[in-house]
């Protein structure tokens, strides 16, 4: 499957600057497409090879047996691709067992939700941390493994699956001591990079999603952004568009939605630009639109505020659902759709956006994946965002990998919630 990255001929970054800041950052682009030796310890992502999908399934097929619900829980790099692929394919996909999302904020409103669920349902639950500090997924956690031990007794812990790394207090020793069962957080992927791994994969299998499919597109797709010539690159493309577009004032980068389920996906990409690129002065602020609704909301800003904003449409191929307006018995003012098939409609708002857009003298991109929204589709859209950031990351002289900035806040947790070793030992003795 090939996505394109098209530009606009009106565009303040021309198709030819394109091209030459392709040919200038040659070897630079085909080093990230062999894979930097120097990051070789976070490019375990970089071959998607689905190594360990015979036992994900089989693991997903017990747990399926066992509940009705699996609580899923984690935070950022550990759960976002998962609500992403989730939230777009649930409705279509019958499952056995439907997933819960819990651990990625501090609400005890949201935590009672689990809670109660655990009372009433059969439930099952996976807990994912590549490191099990964070407060967030780690005491939600705790409490409710609790609520499965007060209802199950010793057999909870065969509804818990870890995925977590090794090393004393982490996922892996704990799941050897209490009998729960373990898949590896790798080493050598980040959180934002996993997707293709257990991370995603596990409580994706238990929500009825085809893995093989979505683990197919992916690998696909990122040997294809790997081997191609860099102009031909949609991913080149785009990743040098970003950052000409920066250098010409632009100062956020909107993902414009035209699904409602695609929300959680933005979400995802979201977190893979802004931790991945957030280091430094002139990087673009990543947000996401959703339209219609937000052409209701930021659509007059957009419009006609400040010209700092690019907007990358993402277009996927038609499905079509035979949805037809039929004629109305009372004369409500619509008639002139009569006969209109309702999926048009979303087709004309985007070109409608597009145009509008671009006429007030806003940077539009278009990226299109040219297949309806599945798990294929999906898992080419992951890897060409995944090979996208760290292109993107090395043109702009930042590590693609790291996030040193998101542990200043969890410092300042473990101070005023008196964590040991963190400055309270005077006040504790
Ligand atoms: O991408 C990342 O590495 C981060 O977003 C992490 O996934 C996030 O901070 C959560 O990490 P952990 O699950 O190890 O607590």
């Amino acid at each position: 499957m090939t996505i394109t990255c098209r530009t606009d001929a009106a565009s303040r970054v021309s198709e030819q600057e394109i091209l030459d800041a392709i040919a200038l950052n040659a070897p630079l682009i085909e080093a990230v497409q062999r894979g930097e030796e120097a990051y070789r310890p976070y490019l375990g992502w970089y071959e998607i090879n689905g190594a360990l999908i015979d036992r994900i399934e089989a693991e997903a097929r017990r747990i399926q047996s066992l509940a009705s619900v699996m609580i899923v829980i984690g935070i950022g790099g550990s759960n976002r691709a998962t609500i992403g692929v989730y939230d777009a394919l649930k409705a279509a996909r019958p499952r056995a067992t439907s997933l819960l999302f819990s651990g990625d904020s501090l609400s005890a409103q949201h935590l009672q939700e689990a809670l109660k669920l655990i009372r009433s349902s059969d439930v099952a639950v996976t807990v994912i941390a590549k490191d099990f500090n964070t407060i967030e997924p780690g005491i939600t956690f705790r409490l409710i493994r609790q609520e499965l031990e007060r209802k199950w007794g010793s057999s909870a812990s065969e509804r818990i699956v870890a995925i977590g790394s090794a090393g004393p207090g982490q996922l892996k020793e704990l799941a050897h001591q209490q009998r729960w069962s373990f898949f590896a957080f790798d080493e050598d992927v980040g959180g934002r990079f996993s997707a293709f791994s257990a991370v995603a994969l596990f409580p994706l299998a238990v929500g009825g999603i085809d893995v093989r499919a979505f683990v197919d597109g992916g690998r696909q797709t990122l040997g294809m952004l790997r081997s191609s010539k860099g102009s031909e690159n949609p991913a080149v493309r785009y990743a040098t568009f970003r950052f000409l577009a920066r250098e010409r004032g632009i100062a956020v980068e909107a993902l414009t939605l035209f699904e409602p389920t695609l929300h959680a996906f933005g979400r995802w990409w979201v977190q893979l630009f802004a931790e991945s690129e957030g280091k430094g002065e002139q990087i673009l602020l990543p947000v996401i639109f959703d339209y219609s609704e937000d052409l209701h909301a930021v659509g007059q800003y957009v419009q006609e505020g400040p010209k700092m904003i690019m907007e990358t449409f993402l277009d996927f191929g038609h499905e079509e659902t035979g949805l037809v307006i039929e004629p109305s018995r009372i004369e409500d003012g619509f008639s002139y759709l009569d006969g209109t098939p309702f999926s048009l409609l979303n087709r004309t708002v985007y070109q409608a956006a597009l145009e509008a857009h671009r006429a007030g003298g806003v940077e539009c991109i278009e990226l299109s994946v040219p297949r309806p929204i599945d798990e294929s589709s999906l898992g080419s859209l992951f890897s060409f965002f995944l090979f996208s950031v760290y292109l993107s990351c090395r043109l702009l002289g930042v590590h693609p990998f790291t996030q040193p900035g998101v542990e200043q806040y969890k410092r300042s947790m473990y101070t005023a919630l008196k964590k040991p070793g963190y400055g309270n030992e005077e006040e504790s003795r």
